[in-house]
């Protein structure tokens, strides 16, 4: 099983959590019926596709919140978008090429709707371009996952980890039970099965920014190098690279600066 998941979509989990094959895999045994882990194995053995799937979506970690750790969005909202647009003006921003973002392994959409509520913010008080030259691609491996982001149904309690009253008043309707992200923001964005594990670079257009936060910190060193250069490839001249709080570039790649702001936030500047 370790094989099978890091073969499919390079995570390693490593000797000290281990226990996590047990943890996570015993749902899997109790909702698919299967009696033992050795029986798991072995069905995992002639899969068609649909065990592998349900492995990979029960053994990947889909944590996330809105506006997580807070400063990247405020770091995008200060000095990312400011310095880029710049940039993009010379470019075509009032053209259709306009700003064009990815959330790389975006889980239940929190992050992809914290990106398009802070454009919409910026946007508010610059009134430099309209949204629709905005687009933002959000892509995760779990096909699960991505329906639920695309619903863009949350609970209170998902909504109270990271998002302030104020925003739910201005980008959510309450339904029934849940709430709903306005449709201003589910129109610029499109989601996407993707496998970051697999080559992706020539199936997807060029980024002014790339969030990839969080995704890659268990896969080995080989596959990240293979990732962040392919990154550094869809990055636009003066692309950014958002990374997760404890993650970073050391020993991966020599194509990005970095770049600091305030006290906190660390992002790569791709150097093209
Ligand atoms: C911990 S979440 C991070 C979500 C968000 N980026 C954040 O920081 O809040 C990690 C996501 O990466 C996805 N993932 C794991 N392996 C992947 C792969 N090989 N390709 C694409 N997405 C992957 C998982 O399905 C999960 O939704």
């Amino acid at each position: 099983m370790k094989n099978i998941l890091y073969d499919r979509c390079g995570i390693e989990i490593p000797a000290e959590k281990k226990y996590l094959f047990k943890t996570r895999l015993s749902d899997l045994l109790a909702q698919e019926n299967i009696p033992t882990f050795r029986e798991l194995h072995s069905r995992l053995q002639v899969d068609d596709g649909r065990l592998t799937e349900l492995l990979i979506e029960f053994m990947t970690t889909n944590e996330t919140s809105f506006f997580r750790d807070d400063h990247p969005f405020k770091t995008l909202f200060s000095t990312i978008i400011p310095n880029l647009v710049e940039k993009i003006k010379k470019r075509s921003f009032y053209g259709p090429a306009g700003l064009r973002i990815w959330s790389a392994g975006c889980s239940s959409g929190q992050e992809p709707y914290s990106v398009a509520m802070t454009l919409m913010e910026w946007l508010e008080k610059k009134t430099i371009c309209s949204i629709d030259r905005i687009s933002i691609l959000a892509t995760d491996i779990s096909e699960k996952i991505l329906e639920k982001a695309e619903k863009g149904m949350y609970t209170e309690n998902e909504l109270k980890k990271g998002l302030s009253d104020n925003m739910k008043e201005k980008y959510f309707r309450k339904n029934d039970m849940c709430w709903l992200v306005d449709d201003k923001l589910k129109n610029i964005i499109k989601f996407q099965k993707l496998n970051l594990a697999e080559t992706f670079s020539g199936k997807l257009d060029n980024f002014d920014i790339i969030f990839c936060r969080n995704v890659i910190i268990y896969f080995s060193a080989k596959l990240k190098r293979k990732i962040i250069d392919q990154i550094s490839d869809l990055l636009n001249p003066g692309g950014v690279l958002i990374l997760g709080a404890s993650e970073n570039l050391y020993n991966i790649s020599s194509d990005f600066e970095t770049r600091h702001a305030g006290r906190t936030t660390i992002y790569y500047r791709v150097k093209k």
